[in-house]
């Protein structure tokens, strides 16, 4: 893709992503307690934990859906405070939520532009019409991309099914990254043959450069996916290792906690 060539001339200081000691509370539930990750250009980072563990949490902190309580997140070395999604994704960075954001009533391929708008309007002009068609077009490479074919772009996402829906969302975030991909289950409502799809759209993104994040339960596949895991366990990073150094047990053991005794301090 083309956007993607421009990663080579990033400087490359430190993680493209760092996200540092994290805090998050809701009311009285301290969702994150001290959560940390670091992805670097073309690495799989396995996001790995139980379920409330704070993953989606984390992941929508680091991608400017919600604000931090405490801690820092760094682009490329440098502490930034995300302000919103717009502004991580002009810091080139994509999301895949756990819950799609996807508009149900409008097309697949309104929706592979979704808040792209005012872009295409400067980039559009005087014709819009031809605008439309370059969208589709862009729209059905992508998805092909991902292995899907949906007989037309125009289609309601309202009609589509969930791991359609599921691989419309990845596509999006797929052709919009151009430094990070955060992915949310990105595969949890897709069949055998989408989801090795996806996977193998993963690991393509980073050997073309991306830093992604990738939150799956998944952990026998995470090991040989990833490069490196990063285990939450109630809000805290309890590990970050090379996939290569972890077995499946250990992974299972860090996410869980032992029998909760040793833990007590
Ligand atoms: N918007 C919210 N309001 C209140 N509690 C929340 C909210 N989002 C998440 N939580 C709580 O924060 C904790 C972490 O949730 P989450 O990040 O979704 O975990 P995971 O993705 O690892 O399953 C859970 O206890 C969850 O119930
Ligand atoms: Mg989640």
């Amino acid at each position: 893709m083309r956007q993607i060539e421009r990663l080579a001339e990033m400087p490359e200081a430190g993680p493209a992503i760092e996200a540092v000691g994290i805090e998050k509370r809701f009311g009285h539930i301290r969702a994150l307690d001290g959560a940390s990750l670091a992805v670097r250009s073309g690495e799989v980072l396995a996001l790995i934990g139980d379920n409330g563990a704070g993953k989606s949490t984390l992941t929508k902190i680091i991608c400017g859906a919600l604000a931090p309580d405490g801690g820092e997140l760094r682009f490329w070395g440098r502490p930034t405070a995300v302000a919103s999604i717009r502004h991580a994704q002009d810091l080139g960075v994509e999301t895949v939520y756990q819950d799609l954001a996807l508009a149900p009533d409008l097309s697949v391929a309104e929706n592979m532009f979704l808040g792209r708008e005012p872009l295409m309007r400067r980039l559009g002009g005087l014709v819009p019409a031809l605008d439309r068609r370059a969208m589709r077009a862009r729209a059905a490479e992508a998805l092909a991309g991902v292995g899907i074919s949906l007989g037309s772009v125009d289609r309601t996402v309202r009609e589509l099914s969930g791991g359609q829906r599921q691989a419309i969302a990845v596509a999006r975030a797929v052709m919009w990254a151009r430094s990070a991909i955060l992915m949310d289950e990105p595969t949890a409502a897709l069949g055998t043959r989408q989801t090795a799809i996806v996977y193998d759209t993963i690991r393509s993104a980073a050997d073309r450069g991306l830093a992604v994040v990738v939150i799956s339960h998944d952990i026998p596949k995470m090991l040989s996916l990833a490069d490196r895991i990063a285990i939450l366990r109630q809000g805290r990073t309890v590990a970050q290792e090379r996939a290569a150094d972890l077995t499946l047990a250990q992974v299972v053991t860090l996410m869980l906690g032992g029998n909760g005794r040793e833990e007590a301090a």
